[in-house]
Protein backbone atom coordinates (compact mmCIF):
# COMPACT_ATOMS: atom_id res chain seq x y z
CA UNK A 1 0.00 0.00 0.00
CA UNK A 2 1.52 3.52 -0.73
CA UNK A 3 -0.38 5.47 1.60
CA UNK A 4 1.33 8.83 2.28
CA UNK A 5 2.16 9.73 6.01
CA UNK A 6 0.37 13.24 6.51
CA UNK A 7 1.05 14.66 9.74
CA UNK A 8 -1.45 16.18 11.71
CA UNK A 9 -2.89 19.82 11.08
CA UNK A 10 -1.13 19.40 7.47
CA UNK A 11 -3.32 20.37 4.65
CA UNK A 12 -2.47 18.95 1.02
CA UNK A 13 -1.80 22.87 -0.04
CA UNK A 14 0.21 23.67 3.39
CA UNK A 15 2.89 21.45 4.21
CA UNK A 16 5.19 22.06 7.35
CA UNK A 17 8.72 22.68 6.15
CA UNK A 18 9.98 20.47 9.66
CA UNK A 19 10.43 16.92 10.33
CA UNK A 20 7.33 16.26 12.57
CA UNK A 21 7.53 13.80 15.44
CA UNK A 22 6.29 10.23 15.46
CA UNK A 23 3.96 11.02 17.44
CA UNK A 24 2.09 13.19 15.58
CA UNK A 25 2.21 11.48 12.19
CA UNK A 26 -0.98 9.74 11.29
CA UNK A 27 -2.09 7.62 8.43
CA UNK A 28 -4.34 8.92 5.91
CA UNK A 29 -5.97 7.64 2.59
CA UNK A 30 -4.79 9.91 -0.25
CA UNK A 31 -5.27 9.41 -4.02
CA UNK A 32 -1.50 7.78 -3.84
CA UNK A 33 -2.88 4.86 -1.87
CA UNK A 34 -3.42 1.81 -4.05
CA UNK A 35 -4.99 -1.17 -2.53
CA UNK A 36 -4.39 -3.74 -4.88
CA UNK A 37 -0.85 -2.92 -6.18
CA UNK A 38 0.82 -5.73 -7.40
CA UNK A 39 -1.99 -8.11 -7.57
CA UNK A 40 -3.43 -9.90 -10.57
CA UNK A 41 -6.97 -10.48 -11.33
CA UNK A 42 -9.43 -12.26 -13.63
CA UNK A 43 -12.71 -11.54 -13.59
CA UNK A 44 -15.71 -13.37 -15.22
CA UNK A 45 -18.98 -12.20 -16.00
CA UNK A 46 -18.70 -8.81 -17.97
CA UNK A 47 -21.79 -8.40 -20.09
CA UNK A 48 -21.76 -4.58 -20.69
CA UNK A 49 -20.62 -1.67 -18.84
CA UNK A 50 -23.83 -2.14 -16.43
CA UNK A 51 -22.53 -5.31 -15.28
CA UNK A 52 -21.77 -5.47 -11.45
CA UNK A 53 -18.18 -7.41 -12.69
CA UNK A 54 -17.52 -4.09 -14.75
CA UNK A 55 -17.95 -1.98 -11.48
CA UNK A 56 -15.61 -4.28 -9.82
CA UNK A 57 -13.03 -4.40 -12.54
CA UNK A 58 -13.17 -0.58 -12.74
CA UNK A 59 -12.61 -0.41 -8.99
CA UNK A 60 -9.98 -3.08 -8.77
CA UNK A 61 -8.14 -1.10 -11.60
CA UNK A 62 -8.39 1.83 -9.56
CA UNK A 63 -6.58 0.53 -6.72
CA UNK A 64 -3.78 -0.65 -9.10
CA UNK A 65 -4.88 -4.35 -9.96
CA UNK A 66 -3.81 -6.25 -13.06
CA UNK A 67 -7.08 -7.05 -14.66
CA UNK A 68 -8.63 -9.72 -17.02
CA UNK A 69 -11.66 -10.57 -18.27
CA UNK A 70 -13.54 -13.72 -19.21
CA UNK A 71 -16.88 -14.55 -20.69
CA UNK A 72 -18.98 -15.80 -23.14
CA UNK A 73 -17.87 -15.91 -26.52
CA UNK A 74 -20.88 -14.03 -28.02
CA UNK A 75 -20.21 -10.93 -26.20
CA UNK A 76 -16.13 -11.09 -26.52
CA UNK A 77 -15.80 -8.72 -29.48
CA UNK A 78 -18.87 -6.81 -29.21
CA UNK A 79 -18.63 -5.53 -25.88
CA UNK A 80 -15.87 -6.89 -23.20
CA UNK A 81 -12.99 -6.13 -25.36
CA UNK A 82 -14.03 -2.54 -25.91
CA UNK A 83 -14.10 -1.71 -21.88
CA UNK A 84 -11.29 -3.84 -21.76
CA UNK A 85 -8.97 -1.73 -22.96
CA UNK A 86 -10.90 1.17 -22.44
CA UNK A 87 -8.75 -0.21 -18.49
CA UNK A 88 -5.29 -0.64 -20.57
CA UNK A 89 -6.12 -4.62 -20.21
CA UNK A 90 -4.95 -7.25 -23.00
CA UNK A 91 -6.69 -10.43 -21.38
CA UNK A 92 -9.82 -11.40 -22.60
CA UNK A 93 -10.49 -14.60 -23.28
CA UNK A 94 -14.17 -16.72 -24.03
CA UNK A 95 -15.68 -19.13 -22.14
CA UNK A 96 -18.85 -20.84 -21.30
CA UNK A 97 -18.70 -21.61 -17.35
CA UNK A 98 -20.82 -25.31 -18.54
CA UNK A 99 -17.86 -26.68 -20.19
CA UNK A 100 -14.80 -28.04 -18.45
CA UNK A 101 -12.57 -27.47 -21.55
CA UNK A 102 -12.90 -24.15 -21.77
CA UNK A 103 -12.18 -23.24 -18.18
CA UNK A 104 -9.41 -25.09 -18.14
CA UNK A 105 -8.06 -23.51 -21.55
CA UNK A 106 -8.53 -19.71 -20.00
CA UNK A 107 -6.79 -20.71 -16.91
CA UNK A 108 -4.11 -21.87 -19.25
CA UNK A 109 -3.98 -19.09 -21.15
CA UNK A 110 -3.86 -16.75 -18.04
CA UNK A 111 -0.98 -18.78 -16.95
CA UNK A 112 0.85 -18.42 -20.10
CA UNK A 113 0.24 -14.40 -20.17
CA UNK A 114 0.66 -13.84 -16.28
CA UNK A 115 1.83 -16.41 -14.08
CA UNK A 116 0.41 -15.82 -10.67
CA UNK A 117 -3.39 -15.02 -10.01
CA UNK A 118 -4.35 -13.42 -6.49
CA UNK A 119 -8.23 -12.22 -7.36
CA UNK A 120 -10.68 -14.54 -8.62
CA UNK A 121 -14.20 -12.97 -9.37
CA UNK A 122 -17.19 -15.30 -10.27
CA UNK A 123 -19.93 -12.77 -11.44
CA UNK A 124 -22.54 -14.86 -13.31
CA UNK A 125 -25.88 -16.83 -13.53
CA UNK A 126 -28.23 -18.06 -15.58
CA UNK A 127 -32.30 -19.51 -15.61
CA UNK A 128 -34.27 -19.85 -18.08
CA UNK A 129 -36.38 -16.96 -18.13
CA UNK A 130 -39.60 -18.85 -18.17
CA UNK A 131 -38.12 -20.08 -14.76
CA UNK A 132 -37.83 -16.50 -13.13
CA UNK A 133 -41.81 -16.25 -13.52
CA UNK A 134 -44.71 -17.31 -11.89
CA UNK A 135 -44.70 -20.65 -8.49
CA UNK A 136 -41.46 -22.15 -7.66
CA UNK A 137 -43.28 -25.34 -7.68
CA UNK A 138 -43.66 -25.56 -11.31
CA UNK A 139 -40.02 -25.25 -11.60
CA UNK A 140 -38.36 -28.04 -14.26
CA UNK A 141 -36.40 -30.79 -13.97
CA UNK A 142 -33.56 -29.15 -16.75
CA UNK A 143 -34.31 -25.46 -15.65
CA UNK A 144 -32.91 -26.46 -11.84
CA UNK A 145 -30.35 -28.33 -13.40
CA UNK A 146 -29.30 -25.60 -15.59
CA UNK A 147 -29.64 -22.73 -13.29
CA UNK A 148 -27.75 -24.91 -10.74
CA UNK A 149 -25.15 -25.82 -13.20
CA UNK A 150 -24.60 -22.38 -14.56
CA UNK A 151 -24.67 -20.30 -11.23
CA UNK A 152 -23.24 -22.67 -8.20
CA UNK A 153 -21.45 -25.15 -9.55
CA UNK A 154 -19.63 -23.04 -11.87
CA UNK A 155 -17.73 -21.43 -8.71
CA UNK A 156 -16.41 -24.85 -7.68
CA UNK A 157 -15.28 -25.67 -10.94
CA UNK A 158 -13.65 -22.10 -11.36
CA UNK A 159 -12.15 -22.32 -7.83
CA UNK A 160 -10.36 -26.09 -8.50
CA UNK A 161 -8.73 -24.57 -12.07
CA UNK A 162 -7.44 -21.69 -10.16
CA UNK A 163 -5.98 -23.32 -7.41
CA UNK A 164 -2.77 -24.14 -8.78
CA UNK A 165 -2.14 -20.12 -9.89
CA UNK A 166 -3.35 -18.69 -6.72
CA UNK A 167 -0.48 -17.27 -4.26
CA UNK A 168 -1.23 -17.22 -0.37
CA UNK A 169 -3.28 -14.47 0.43
CA UNK A 170 -5.23 -14.74 -2.56
CA UNK A 171 -9.25 -14.30 -2.91
CA UNK A 172 -11.69 -15.43 -4.49
CA UNK A 173 -15.41 -13.55 -4.98
CA UNK A 174 -18.60 -14.15 -5.82
CA UNK A 175 -21.88 -12.54 -6.05
CA UNK A 176 -25.26 -13.45 -4.40
CA UNK A 177 -28.55 -12.25 -3.40
CA UNK A 178 -31.48 -12.15 -0.69
CA UNK A 179 -33.58 -14.48 -2.08
CA UNK A 180 -30.62 -17.20 -0.82
CA UNK A 181 -31.96 -16.77 2.38
CA UNK A 182 -35.64 -15.35 1.98
CA UNK A 183 -38.43 -15.97 -0.61
CA UNK A 184 -38.13 -13.34 -3.03
CA UNK A 185 -41.55 -12.95 -5.52
CA UNK A 186 -40.36 -14.75 -9.05
CA UNK A 187 -36.45 -15.29 -8.06
CA UNK A 188 -37.41 -18.71 -7.63
CA UNK A 189 -34.67 -21.51 -8.32
CA UNK A 190 -32.19 -18.74 -8.37
CA UNK A 191 -32.55 -18.62 -4.67
CA UNK A 192 -31.99 -22.01 -4.34
CA UNK A 193 -28.74 -21.81 -6.82
CA UNK A 194 -27.74 -18.31 -4.90
CA UNK A 195 -28.72 -20.94 -1.43
CA UNK A 196 -26.07 -23.67 -3.13
CA UNK A 197 -23.83 -21.02 -4.08
CA UNK A 198 -23.16 -19.15 -0.69
CA UNK A 199 -22.73 -23.02 0.67
CA UNK A 200 -20.14 -23.32 -1.80
CA UNK A 201 -18.48 -20.39 -0.37
CA UNK A 202 -18.41 -22.32 2.64
CA UNK A 203 -16.81 -25.05 1.70
CA UNK A 204 -14.39 -23.63 -0.07
CA UNK A 205 -13.39 -21.27 2.43
CA UNK A 206 -12.63 -24.62 4.64
CA UNK A 207 -10.71 -26.10 1.44
CA UNK A 208 -9.06 -23.35 0.27
CA UNK A 209 -8.03 -21.70 3.90
CA UNK A 210 -4.67 -23.57 4.74
CA UNK A 211 -3.41 -22.40 1.25
CA UNK A 212 -3.79 -19.15 2.31
CA UNK A 213 -6.47 -18.75 -0.06
CA UNK A 214 -10.09 -16.59 0.48
CA UNK A 215 -13.46 -17.23 -0.42
CA UNK A 216 -16.32 -14.96 0.48
CA UNK A 217 -19.54 -13.52 -1.44
CA UNK A 218 -21.05 -10.17 -1.78
CA UNK A 219 -25.14 -10.17 -1.57
CA UNK A 220 -25.97 -7.10 -3.35
CA UNK A 221 -29.35 -5.36 -3.53
CA UNK A 222 -31.26 -4.90 -6.44
CA UNK A 223 -29.14 -3.52 -9.61
CA UNK A 224 -30.54 -2.74 -13.03
CA UNK A 225 -28.80 -5.07 -15.40
CA UNK A 226 -29.23 -7.81 -18.27
CA UNK A 227 -29.69 -10.28 -15.88
CA UNK A 228 -31.77 -8.79 -13.36
CA UNK A 229 -34.06 -7.57 -16.42
CA UNK A 230 -35.24 -11.45 -16.85
CA UNK A 231 -36.90 -11.34 -13.60
CA UNK A 232 -40.44 -10.51 -13.27
CA UNK A 233 -41.22 -7.91 -11.33
CA UNK A 234 -38.00 -6.90 -10.96
CA UNK A 235 -38.66 -2.96 -11.82
CA UNK A 236 -41.21 -2.49 -9.59
CA UNK A 237 -38.88 -4.20 -6.90
CA UNK A 238 -35.87 -1.67 -8.11
CA UNK A 239 -38.23 1.18 -7.30
CA UNK A 240 -39.56 0.80 -4.42
CA UNK A 241 -36.34 -0.21 -3.06
CA UNK A 242 -35.04 2.84 -2.16
CA UNK A 243 -38.07 4.12 -0.56
CA UNK A 244 -37.79 1.43 2.32
CA UNK A 245 -33.80 0.39 2.27
CA UNK A 246 -32.61 2.15 5.85
CA UNK A 247 -30.01 4.41 3.81
CA UNK A 248 -32.82 5.06 1.28
CA UNK A 249 -30.80 4.68 -1.73
CA UNK A 250 -30.27 2.17 -4.87
CA UNK A 251 -27.14 0.21 -4.92
CA UNK A 252 -25.03 0.95 -8.10
CA UNK A 253 -21.96 -1.10 -8.97
CA UNK A 254 -19.55 0.93 -7.74
CA UNK A 255 -20.71 0.28 -4.66
CA UNK A 256 -20.09 -3.35 -5.13
CA UNK A 257 -16.55 -2.74 -6.37
CA UNK A 258 -15.42 -0.84 -3.69
CA UNK A 259 -16.49 -3.73 -1.30
CA UNK A 260 -15.08 -6.08 -3.72
CA UNK A 261 -11.70 -4.16 -3.48
CA UNK A 262 -12.12 -4.83 0.27
CA UNK A 263 -12.31 -8.32 -0.31
CA UNK A 264 -9.82 -8.57 -2.16
CA UNK A 265 -7.30 -6.50 -0.24
CA UNK A 266 -4.99 -7.54 2.83
CA UNK A 267 -7.16 -4.97 4.53
CA UNK A 268 -9.85 -8.35 4.87
CA UNK A 269 -6.83 -10.78 5.33
CA UNK A 270 -8.83 -12.70 8.24
CA UNK A 271 -12.33 -12.68 6.66
CA UNK A 272 -13.31 -15.80 4.54
CA UNK A 273 -16.59 -17.76 4.35
CA UNK A 274 -18.45 -14.87 4.50
CA UNK A 275 -21.54 -13.52 3.15
CA UNK A 276 -21.26 -9.38 2.76
CA UNK A 277 -24.35 -7.79 2.40
CA UNK A 278 -24.01 -4.35 0.07
CA UNK A 279 -27.85 -3.45 0.45
CA UNK A 280 -28.19 -0.41 2.06
CA UNK A 281 -29.38 -2.64 5.25
CA UNK A 282 -32.53 -4.09 3.54
CA UNK A 283 -31.48 -7.48 4.57
CA UNK A 284 -31.58 -6.45 8.50
CA UNK A 285 -35.51 -5.39 7.99
CA UNK A 286 -38.10 -7.58 9.57
CA UNK A 287 -41.18 -5.78 7.95
CA UNK A 288 -40.11 -3.02 5.22
CA UNK A 289 -42.77 -0.46 4.72
CA UNK A 290 -41.92 2.44 3.04
CA UNK A 291 -41.82 5.90 4.00
CA UNK A 292 -45.48 7.71 5.16
CA UNK A 293 -46.60 10.44 3.14
N1 LIG B 1 -28.35 -7.27 -10.66
C1 LIG B 1 -28.73 -7.56 -9.43
O1 LIG B 1 -29.71 -7.00 -8.90
C2 LIG B 1 -27.97 -8.58 -8.64
C3 LIG B 1 -28.13 -8.62 -7.24
C4 LIG B 1 -27.42 -9.57 -6.51
C5 LIG B 1 -26.59 -10.47 -7.16
N2 LIG B 1 -26.44 -10.40 -8.53
C6 LIG B 1 -25.55 -11.37 -9.18
O2 LIG B 1 -24.48 -10.67 -9.77
C7 LIG B 1 -23.90 -11.51 -10.77
C8 LIG B 1 -23.67 -10.70 -12.04
O3 LIG B 1 -24.91 -10.40 -12.64
P1 LIG B 1 -25.30 -8.94 -13.19
O4 LIG B 1 -26.49 -8.53 -12.43
O5 LIG B 1 -24.09 -8.08 -13.21
O6 LIG B 1 -25.82 -9.24 -14.65
P2 LIG B 1 -25.07 -9.34 -16.08
O7 LIG B 1 -26.13 -9.78 -17.03
O8 LIG B 1 -24.37 -8.10 -16.39
O9 LIG B 1 -24.01 -10.50 -15.85
C9 LIG B 1 -24.34 -11.87 -15.87
C10 LIG B 1 -23.22 -12.56 -16.59
O10 LIG B 1 -23.39 -13.98 -16.51
C11 LIG B 1 -22.81 -14.48 -17.70
N3 LIG B 1 -23.15 -15.87 -17.98
C12 LIG B 1 -24.38 -16.43 -18.05
N4 LIG B 1 -24.27 -17.73 -18.40
C13 LIG B 1 -22.94 -17.98 -18.53
C14 LIG B 1 -22.18 -19.13 -18.89
N5 LIG B 1 -22.75 -20.31 -19.17
N6 LIG B 1 -20.83 -19.03 -18.95
C15 LIG B 1 -20.21 -17.86 -18.66
N7 LIG B 1 -20.87 -16.73 -18.32
C16 LIG B 1 -22.23 -16.80 -18.27
C17 LIG B 1 -23.39 -13.52 -18.74
O11 LIG B 1 -22.73 -13.66 -19.99
C18 LIG B 1 -23.16 -12.20 -18.08
O12 LIG B 1 -21.88 -11.69 -18.39
C19 LIG B 1 -24.86 -12.69 -10.93
O13 LIG B 1 -24.39 -13.78 -10.16
C20 LIG B 1 -26.14 -12.16 -10.32
O14 LIG B 1 -26.99 -13.18 -9.87
C21 LIG B 1 -27.12 -9.48 -9.27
Amino acid sequence: MAARIRTQGETPNHRPARRPTAARYSLCYEETMTLLEGKKALIFGVANDHSIAWGIAKAFHAEGATVGFSSVESLIERRVRPLAESIGSTFVEPCDVQDDAQIERVFNRWSEQEGALDILVHALAFAKREELDGAFVDTSRDGFTLALDVSAYSLVALARAARPLLRPGSSILTLTYYGAEKVVAHYNVMGVAKAALEASVRYLAADLGPEGVRVNAISAGPIRTLAASGIAGFKGMYGTFRNVAPLRQNITIGDVGNTAVYLASDLSRAVTGEVIYVDGGFSVLGVPLPDEG
